[in-house]
């Protein structure tokens, strides 16, 4: 408490604050305006027909809650058309004189003004044709010059063959810019090529384009022989025909939906610090790739590999299409032929690179704020939880405990006694992250200063002396900008020294700042710099006015409208070890966990990093998991946070989840708990919240013991199913990081073939076998959910889903979240505790959920929760569960390579589905005496087993 009034007295540092604040203050009023005008620009009608849902930033109340509804556009096309010029808004002289043809259009989302049927490439020579490659020269056709730069008069194209299900269309000029391979290796696909999924042909007249055909259904799945292929220095086009506008993906961003609306809709990529206020806004993460299911249910997915600011624009049925429009580089696509919409997914990260394997700790609940206003606060709300019953597994620290947000501080005067607090935290089982922001703070005058808060701390001139800070244009001085602790430069993590630089400050956080911390929570690594709305700023910190940082073509990003394409970040001539920034700057995150991860396996060998990263790219998800950012405290936040989830499940990331409660603004009752009980389920569970709001006023506490009792007692429960469904989580996190499978799963990845499932959104599936149909709007107790052909049971008391197939209405009282296993699947289980270091040692279950032909199947990975790469080493356990013929239960140890789990018992068995109950019951060929035997509404339990986990077991009964 002292630390606190100390923490009051200091004047300067109040000062200093202040300027922060004002600067922040008239950063953020510049960026509303800008977020406003964007949204209006992109999505006009809807969100204008709804005046509250354009508050922005504004805490909406009032805001709608449900999605609203696709909207088509008049349609003046007889075929897929590309815009030409959309922004000049040509009239038909305009349009005709620059080249283009007039389509006319009376919506202004229509372009009127399109590419000419000639405008591309055509094939100068055909060069090289073997088994597995074709490709060709390209010489320009119709156009010469777009936005002022002269067309490419010649380019490559070269498709290229890659095993039964995956294919590289690669166009190029002879000095495209290319993602370096350590950034990004596109791995191949073990095994010999013997089906091939897809025939390639070239088209060539009026214009050149690349048709690929899914051979077992003729459906042509990617086809760009569109016009408007064009190859410029810093503006490169294709467009490609869709068979369906059934698509979805694309990130990061806001999105309404999870099946896209196609009606002309323009998505930006481009990597920003920007809260999801709502759809529209490029955000923190690049992820250029896309599902698209055909009409008889079979998936691809295809991803450019492009790294510059691009814009995708959709265009609607009857001619479903996508142009992409990007800043540069080579047009480098990878398709992969599914075909099932999981089996794309599988495909898709065996080339980016599976998802990191987490540690079990990472799985259990997690709790953050920012605004922690000293150490003494900290330990009330843990300890308040823990007194609670809310099982618990991380404490997080946000850039409250630094000094002078000086990354791997201590603030010795708020947060003295950190080191010893973690280790009190470790000693009941719970671990400790913390927040690195890029940012390294260079202001001489706090340098000094925090040189006496934490002795021998000197990060920024060790930096310097090892030269690993982006550069300016020239080269040569470092660049400047400015984040939390002010003028800040920019570790290049492109830079192979950055890693052990970065490892020496973590190893200086652990051994003097003596802070013992078990992840790393990567933050504003787009990377976010305030510098420029800054009206003082000095010239030498300004970005020069040149092609690079006002490029000739500009994407819809957001403040894209200044012309600026370096705003809240770093200038886009900077230099950096990859390229320049102009090239890289959506690599940033994703170099900055390369890094992260890379100095963490050397600080702490053997031990699986655990990094959570704002920013990310195609194959981020190898090294950090991710969460959706800065959300609100609205109603209308919580179903768009499936939505996120579900398409970064399908970006690769296992690991994924929303801001528990909302970060911004207020939260409520009744929003807070509802959310609790969906973020329960997230496969990254966090409650985090922001720190206060123009007003000055902190936010209110949403930890769930800062509730009353009721709200206590329903958030325990529903975290107690989740850590007892954490075996389960674990096997699939095992199967993501081993096969690509998803965790979390739209219904549409298990029941492709349904249509009902293609656009449910507000619903989603954990694994293959556990349903969540949560409440997503205020003051209601029932909810609709749709269940698929098959059998469902509740998880509470078994009772089965009456009608499958079709919409069915559920209770939903405030304290209940509906939750449904699926026949035909057997669900592995633990009993819980308040973390997974006690839940870990306790007795399992099995939950097995008869089909209609009285079967079920599962599986239990389990191994030691931490250490790196157990599955390579052989020391874990494998289990297979499986159900024949509703007679027999066969619990089979495929590897027993994990001696620990020796000691672990399956305590309950869980029979769901029967018909009519069984009468006999025998485990191992002895009879279980009738008081371990259970009747409990459709269940029938087995309890006090006390069986090996690691031993084969054999479950019969007999049926009446
Ligand atoms: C931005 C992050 O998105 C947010 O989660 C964090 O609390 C703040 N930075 C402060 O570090």
């Amino acid at each position: 408490m002292p630390a606190e009034s100390k923490h009051r007295s200091r004047g300067p540092g109040r000062c200093l604050s202040f300027v922060v604040f004002l600067v922040a203050l008239i950063a953020i009023a510049g960026l509303a305006v800008s977020i406003l005008t964007y949204i209006k620009l992109m999505n006009d009608e809807e969100i204008m027909t709804s005046p509250s849902a354009a508050v922005g930033l504004a805490n909406g109340e009032h805001i709608m809650t449900s999605p609203s509804s696709v909207m088509p556009v008049p349609d003046p096309r007889t075929e897929a058309v590309v815009a030409c010029y959309p922004e000049e808004n040509f009239n038909q002289a305009q349009c005709e004189k620059n080249g283009c043809k007039w389509l006319g259009s009376n919506h202004p989302r229509v372009p009127s003004c399109v590419f000419e049927n000639n405008a591309g490439y055509v094939i100068e020579t055909n060069d090289t044709q073997t088994e597995t490659e074709r490709s060709a020269t390209l010489k320009r056709a119709g156009l010469t010059e777009m936005y002022g730069m002269e067309v490419r008069e010649q380019i490559k194209v070269t498709v290229e063959s890659i095993g039964d299900h995956m294919l590289r269309i690669y166009f190029a000029a002879n000095d495209s810019w290319e993602i370096p391979s350590e950034a990004l290796p596109m791995k191949r696909p073990t095994g010999t090529s013997t089906n091939k999924q897809y025939d390639v042909k070239f088209v060539t007249s009026p214009i050149f384009g690349v048709v690929v055909t899914r051979k077992s259904t003729g459906a042509v799945v990617f086809d760009t022989s569109i016009p408007g292929l064009i190859f410029t220095d810093q503006f490169v086009q294709i467009s490609t025909r869709l068979p369906s506008d059934n698509l979805y993906g694309f990130g990061e961003h806001q999105h309404r939906r999870f099946k896209h609306d196609m009606n002309w809709r323009t998505w930006p990529i481009f990597t920003r610090d920007v809260a999801p206020v709502d759809e529209g806004i490029n955000m923190y993460g690049a992820h250029p790739v896309y599902m698209n299911l055909e009409n008889d249910s079979k998936a691809t997915m295809v991803f450019l590999k492009n790294s510059h600011g691009m814009d995708v624009v959709l265009q609607p049925n009857p001619f479903p299409a996508i142009t992409y429009k990007t800043l540069g580089g080579s047009l480098d696509f990878y398709v992969f032929m599914g075909p099932s919409p999981q089996q794309a997914v599988q495909q898709y990260t065996e080339a980016i690179g599976r998802p990191m394997m987490p540690p079990y700790w990472s799985l259990g609940f997690h709790l953050c704020r920012w605004g922690y206003k000293n150490l003494t606060e900290v330990e009330n709300i843990v300890e308040r939880n823990l007194r609670a019953g809310i099982p618990q597994d991380t404490q997080w620290g946000d850039i409250d405990f630094m000094y002078k947000k000086f990354v791997f501080t201590v603030d010795k005067a708020t947060f003295k006694e950190l080191p010893e607090f973690v280790d009190y935290l470790h000693s009941i089982g719970k671990k400790y992250i913390v927040i690195v922001d890029p940012g390294i703070g260079n202001n001489d005058t706090i340098i000094t200063e925090a040189a006496k808060n934490s002795p021998s701390y000197n990060m920024y001139q060790d930096g310097k002396d090892a030269n690993i800070y982006v550069k300016k244009s020239d080269g040569v001085q470092d660049f400047e900008g400015k984040v939390w602790p002010g003028r800040t430069v920019f570790p290049d993590f492109t830079n192979p020294n950055c890693s052990s630089w970065y490892a020496k400050w973590i190893r200086y956080f652990r051994n003097s700042e003596n802070v013992s911390v078990d992840g790393l929570w990567i933050d504003m690594n787009e990377p976010a710099s305030f510098s420029f709305d800054d009206p003082n700023l000095p010239e030498s910190m300004k970005c020069q006015n040149n092609s690079w940082n006002n490029p000739p073509f500009m994407p819809h990003i957001l403040q894209g409208d200044t012309g600026d394409l370096f705003r809240k970040t770093v200038c886009m001539d900077a230099k950096q070890y990859w390229g320049d920034h102009y090239k890289v700057h959506s690599l940033y995150g994703h170099s900055h966990a390369i890094a992260t991860h890379a100095a963490l396996k050397e600080v702490m060998p053997g031990k699986r990093p655990f990094i959570v990263t704002r920013s990310s790219f195609a194959g981020t998800s190898q090294y950090a998991a991710h969460w959706l950012g800065d959300n609100q405290s609205q109603w209308r936040q919580l179903p768009w946070s499936i939505i996120g989830m579900l398409e970064f499940s399908m970006f690769g990331f296992s690991m994924i989840g929303a801001d528990i409660c909302g970060f911004y603004f207020n939260t409520n009752y009744e929003l807070c708990l509802r959310w609790m009980q969906v973020g329960a389920f997230y496969p990254f569970a966090r409650n985090h919240n922001a720190r206060k709001g123009d007003d000055g006023k902190f936010f209110r506490d949403q930890d769930p013991a800062s509730w009353d009792e009721e709200f206590v007692g329903i958030t325990r429960h529903i975290l107690l199913i989740r850590y007892k469904m954490l075996p389960y989580y674990y096997t699939l996190f095992h199967e993501a990081h081993l096969h690509g499978k998803t965790v979390a799963r739209p219904l549409m990845f298990e029941f492709p073939e349904d249509k009902n499932t293609w656009n449910i959104d507000r619903q989603f599936l954990i694994g293959p076998a556990f349903m969540v149909t949560p409440v997503l709007e205020e003051n209601k107790t029932t909810v609709d959910g749709y269940f698929p052909k098959g059998r469902w049971f509740s998880y509470y008391d078994g009772e089965e889903i009456h009608n499958p197939g079709a919409m069915n209405t559920l209770n939903a009282p405030l304290s209940v979240i509906n939750l449904h296993m699926r026949g035909g699947y057997i669900i592995p289980m633990q009993e819980p505790a308040n973390s997974t270091v006690y839940s870990r040692k306790r007795d399992f279950g099995l939950a097995v959920n008869f089909d209609e032909s009285f079967r079920a199947d599962g599986h239990l990975f389990w191994d030691d929760g931490e250490s790196e790469d157990t599955f390579g080493s052989n020391e874990y356990l494998l289990v297979h569960f499986n159900a024949t013929k509703g007679e027999r239960l066969d619990i089979t140890v495929i590897h027993d390579g994990y001696a620990e789990a020796r000691s672990l018992k399956i305590g309950m068995i869980e029979l769901f589905g029967f018909i009519s109950f069984p009468g006999e019951l025998y485990i191992d060929g002895k009879r279980l005496p009738a008081n371990q035997i259970r009747f409990k509404y459709h269940v029938v339990q087995i309890v006090d087993l006390n069986i090996p986990i690691a031993q084969n077991h054999t479950l019969t009964w007999t049926v009446y």
